[in-house]
């Protein structure tokens, strides 16, 4: 079963410490050849841009950082935990990595540009722009600034193209004809193969749609965020816009590590940033979890797991991107593909969490 090919034979993540090729004088060699990954799951094509990713990315929102937030530059992962993170996803399978210029100060670009150099393998790449690199330093989505970023996200990653480039946020300061006209400039020149948008609520992105070619975007969609399902998600499936869902397990939920009536696992993200998910503290999401947990006991597989086969069951979420905070947080995602959740068991979850 490949899942135990993954967890059974990964010496190339745990047999020896990472070191960098600068401390080495020379290229990984740990791991003889460097192991192809083998897609795990279906790719789905991004548009009419010939561009296939697969249903299952890397987030590297949590490395040197929690997502693009200041306040913790230099916190989350280190470069060395990002590295055995990036050596586990990809043994599995999981071989698109989704970052952000600003996701930890650029810290995130960096180690996975230090992980593409010492492996000598490329994994497709999402990147994204808004948010300021340093507190009090600029943001949005003016042309220039986009040049300039993704020149800087290029370097960073040491690559010359990324896949797919997105305006991280909206900017109601920039016309996004403007924006997009950067973004075309960046598809001629060949540094980056298609753009998107994320966080755009449903008007922005048809007002989007009228102003240039965006081809996916990338909002929060779980069992516990269905926003998206009033008008984003029918949007996209009428104008074949890719729709990548971040935030698969509402920030660990979904994981069921939060309990009622118990103190938030230390070190886990209640208790570092807990403001976007103040809402789900609740007796209905404590209940809906229960239900949640006791279906997945009864098909011998984790909440987290579930969760993830609900959203891959959906033909309209083109690709999940998940935010392990440790090797052994990918086991879900070999659950989510190797059971999948059929019709009568998404109706079923969907009535869990209605
Ligand atoms: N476009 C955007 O604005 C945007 C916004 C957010 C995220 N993203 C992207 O989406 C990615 C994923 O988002 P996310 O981090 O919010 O995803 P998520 O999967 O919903 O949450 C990740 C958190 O859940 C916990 N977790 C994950 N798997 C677990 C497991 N198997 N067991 C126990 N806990 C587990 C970890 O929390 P602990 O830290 O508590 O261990 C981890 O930090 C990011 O890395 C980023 O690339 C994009």
């Amino acid at each position: 079963m490949r899942t135990l090919i993954y967890f059974a034979n990964a010496p190339c993540v745990r047999s020896e410490p990472v070191r960098s090729p600068a401390r080495t004088g020379r290229r990984y060699s740990h791991c003889r050849s460097w192991p192809v990954s083998e897609p795990r799951a279906a790719t789905r094509q991004v548009g009419q841009s010939g561009l296939a990713i697969p249903r299952v990315a890397l987030g590297c929102g949590n490395f040197g950082g929690i997502g693009s937030a200041p306040e913790f530059f230099g916190q989350g992962l280190s470069t060395d935990q990002a590295l055995e993170l990036m050596d586990a996803a990809w043994a599995l399978g999981v071989s698109h990595f989704d970052t952000a210029d600003a996701y930890g100060g650029g810290r995130s670009e960096h180690a996975i540009g230090r992980w593409i150099k010492s492996r000598g393998v490329r994994p497709q790449l999402t990147t994204k722009t808004f948010n300021p690199m340093t507190p009090g330093a600029d943001h949005g989505l003016r042309p220039d600034r986009i040049a300039r970023q993704l020149q800087a996200s290029l370097e960073r990653l040491g690559v010359d193209q990324v896949d797919l480039y997105l305006a991280h946020d909206y900017d109601p300061d920039v016309p996004i004809a403007e924006t997009f006209g950067a973004f075309e400039a960046a598809v001629a020149g060949g540094s980056i193969r298609a753009y998107g948008v994320s966080n755009f609520g449903a008007g922005q992105l048809a007002a989007a749609l009228d102003a240039g070619s965006p081809l996916a975007i990338q909002d929060s969609y779980s069992l516990l965020d269905r926003t998206d399902e009033r008008e984003v998600l029918p949007l996209c499936e009428r104008r074949g816009v890719a729709y990548l869902a971040f935030s698969p397990l509402a920030g660990g939920w979904l994981t069921g590590k939060y309990r009622r009536g118990e103190p938030f696992p230390a070190g886990s993200r209640m208790t570092q940033r807990p403001e976007p998910y103040r809402g789900l503290l609740t007796e209905q999401t404590f209940a809906a979890l229960a239900r949640l947990e006791a279906m997945a006991a009864n098909r011998g597989i984790s909440m987290a797991g579930l969760a993830l086969g609900w959203l891959l069951a959906d033909d309209r979420v083109t690709q999940i991107v998940i935010g392990p905070g440790r090797p052994e947080h990918l086991r879900p995602v070999a659950e989510a593909i190797d059971h999948p959740v059929t019709a009568a068991e998404k109706a079923e979850i969907e009535g869990i969490f209605t």
